[in-house]
């Protein structure tokens, strides 16, 4: 298996603070869509990939939480996982969890090892 490597997402600012986009990330050494998600200073990242499917979560590219912004939505069936540990609490995988990648901020970037 490849070494885990320490990688740039993005700036910081290239995530409103709220709010979420959709990135490639490094995971196990192959290129992952993932999922970054913004709250202040602390940003989440999970691989694109619903529990239930395996598809993509966002119907619009890098929109991933629900309408009032407390939780990831999976478009595809509705499902609900928290954001500080992508646990689904609600649809058809829950108690599943989304693959988290060590997410860290630093210098006004987000650094992932995946
Ligand atoms: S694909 Fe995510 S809830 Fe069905």
């Amino acid at each position: 298996m490849p070494a885990r490597e320490r990688t740039k997402l993005c700036r910081l600012d290239d995530i409103a603070d709220g709010g979420s986009e959709r990135f490639v990330a490094q995971v196990n050494g192959q290129a992952r869509g993932v999922m970054a998600i913004r709250q202040g200073a602390r940003v989440f990242v999970y691989v694109n990939d619903c529990p239930h499917t395996g598809a993509p979560l966002d119907f619009t590219p890098g929109k991933f939480l629900n309408l009032e912004g407390t939780h990831i939505l999976c478009t595809g069936h509705g499902a609900l996982f928290r954001i500080e540990d992508g646990h689904c609490v609600s649809g058809p995988c829950v108690g599943d969890d989304l693959q988290a990648l060590d997410a860290v901020v630093e210098d006004d970037a987000v650094w992932v090892t995946g």
